[in-house]
């Protein structure tokens, strides 16, 4: 079936070129319309032409030298022109161009070698709007009989399954890449607690004057930069814990509008329109800073000669038609926050991939593509959607849509990560040490047993459950990981403050899976650590549990 475009004339249009008359002999021409009112002949032929009037499915009949003979109700309400402005007159006349359309070759082929033609076309009509219609053409005793049928509804509908597939793909892509990310990531945090841990450890054995000290110093800082590559992983694949607490989105621009400014520099135009009476969201308020600094980077870099940046915040409802269209939105009421620049924008190709982490179209060493990776994480950790609208060379717009808090989410601040003194004399005490994974464990222990803990070992639940039956004194902590075989480190916990009731508990974990953040460690408010597990943060963090077992940090 062929395929077409014609867009009607918005006047009452009349050609200078009312259309050659006809290259079909002159015998084979019908006499004209009967005009209204004359004789109709027979009773059935008035029945068939109400019927006809009255289809749903347009009906006209072109005679041979292209003037319209007749026309249904249908066809004069599509085409947007009174029967009268029609009949008697060309189609050249009526809608100009019209013939050097294909619809029209294939009229024309109807009309000459008498074949029965089938097409779908698209029209914009005068008012602008556009509908398909699939064109039937059948050769009759006074022309071409052309019928058309609206499918514009079964097009769109098609058009929107088509999207919504490829949403699907996309989100499809997005959780196996997520998945990868997060695997590799748990992987390398461990090994990276390996070597931080002893790297700092023998930093802090050597003089500062020994001649691997620079050495080691800058195995650290390496370490240190992959350490924060694999958090951004973990972030974009949702395997970060983090501290939700209800955040006023405006607050926040605000707080940041200086550092934007700044960053920005003197080219950049800064306009911030702030949503009045703006609901309330749930989220990690680091997080959410992360989430428009990244923004807001992206689009400085995308206006090297200077812009505008708008951020911009409010209240929206989704609604059911909205969440149709768009794949994994729940109707309901959100915050968006959206970063608008005029900046180089990007071609569907690049949008199609903005999100994958390691993309990026910068030159090497500017760029890690890991941006809009780590807000596509965050914005999805918290509920929220997060879309892209883009013109190459006009300019780019990022919407996050985040869900209002609901009622029962209290306003209390994120606790604080209060550092403890550093008291420098050695510790005392002892602690149970449970991770499966050998050497973070053997870098665990040692860095504890230097800051003068001792430490008890197992490589799992059962076996620690074992370590502490047979252990008379006190233990003073529990250092678990979060993620062990067959029974989780809150499950140990549990059991052990069964027999043991108020041992303090430091969970580490680089990962956990959604379950466990949202149903675990968070919602009780318990300690814990994050890998990869450095030298400092350890101890730290063993030292904050220890002096102050009930805290909720
Ligand atoms: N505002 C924008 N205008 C034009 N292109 C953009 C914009 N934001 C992102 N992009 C495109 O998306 C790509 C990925 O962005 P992302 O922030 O994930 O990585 P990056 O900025 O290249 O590197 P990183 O953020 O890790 O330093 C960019 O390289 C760029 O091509
Ligand atoms: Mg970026």
């Amino acid at each position: 079936m062929d395929r077409g475009r014609y867009t009607m004339p918005s006047r009452e249009a009349s050609s200078d070129r009312p259309g050659r008359l006809t290259e079909v002999p002159e015998e084979a021409w019908y006499r004209r319309p009967m005009p209204d009112g004359s004789k109709e002949g027979e009773a059935g032929d008035r029945v068939a032409r109400d019927v006809v009037d009255s289809l749903l499915e347009g009906c006209q009949v072109i005679g041979f030298d292209w003037r319209y003979l007749y026309v249904n109700d249908a066809v004069v309400q599509h085409g947007q022109r009174a029967r009268e402005a029609l009949l008697g007159r060309t189609m050249m006349e009526c809608y100009p161009g019209i013939d050097e359309t294909p619809m029209f070759a294939t009229l024309r082929r109807c009309m000459l070698e008498r074949t029965h033609e089938r097409l779908e076309n698209e029209f914009t009509f005068p008012d602008g709007s556009t509908g398909f219609f699939e064109l039937r053409f059948l050769p009759v005793v006074n022309g071409v009989c052309v019928l058309s049928m609206d499918i514009t509804e079964r097009k769109r509908s098609e058009a929107a399954l088509a999207r919504s597939e490829e949403q699907l793909r996309h989100a499809q892509k997005m959780e196996a890449v997520g998945r990868l990310a997060g695997g590799v990531a748990h992987d390398f945090n461990n090994l990276l607690s390996v070597v931080l841990s002893y790297t700092g450890l023998m930093l802090s054995n050597l003089p500062k004057e020994h001649p691997h000290h620079p050495d080691l110093h800058e195995i650290q800082r390496a370490g240190l930069r992959a350490a924060e590559l694999t958090r951004q992983l973990l972030t974009f694949s949702r395997h970060r814990v983090v501290q939700p607490a209800v955040v006023d989105l405006n607050q926040l621009v605000g707080s940041m509008h200086r550092m934007i400014a700044r960053l920005l520099g003197p080219g950049v135009e800064v306009a911030v329109l702030a949503g009045a009476h703006l609901g309330r969201v749930k989220a990690d308020a680091g997080q959410l800073e992360q989430v428009l600094m990244n923004l807001v980077v992206n689009a400085r870099d995308a206006m090297p000669r200077g812009g505008k940046l708008t951020i911009q915040t409010g209240d929206v409802e989704l609604d059911e038609e909205y969440a149709r269209q768009h794949l994994g939105v729940t109707p309901g009421l959100y915050v968006k926050l959206v970063v608008t620049d005029t900046g180089t924008g990007m071609d569907r190709a690049t949008q199609a991939h903005i999100f994958e982490p390691f993309f990026t179209t910068k030159a090497p060493g500017h760029g890690t593509g890991l941006g809009l990776a780590t807000v596509f994480g965050i914005v999805q950790q918290s509920g929220g959607h997060v879309w892209v609208y883009s013109e190459p060379g006009v300019g780019t717009t990022f919407k996050v849509y985040l869900p209002h808090a609901r009622g029962g989410d209290d306003a209390q601040p994120a606790p604080s990560k209060l550092a403890a003194e550093p008291t420098g004399a050695l510790a005392t005490g002892t602690i149970l040490l449970v991770e499966d994974d050998e050497y973070v464990r053997a870098s665990t222990r040692n860095v504890l047993r230097r800051a003068g803990y001792e430490v008890l070992e197992a490589a799992s639940a059962a076996e620690a459950l074992r370590v502490a039956e047979g252990y008379e004194p006190a233990i003073d902590m529990l250092l678990t990981d979060v993620v062990l075989p067959r029974m989780t480190g809150p499950q140990l916990a549990d059991r052990l403050r069964a027999t043991r009731p108020g041992l303090p508990v430091l969970f580490m974990s680089g990962y956990t899976d959604e379950a466990i953040v949202e149903h675990g460690i968070l919602e009780a408010g318990l300690a814990y650590i994050e890998k990869p597990i450095t030298v400092d943060l350890l101890t730290r963090r063993v030292r904050e549990v220890l002096q102050n077992p009930g805290s909720r940090s």
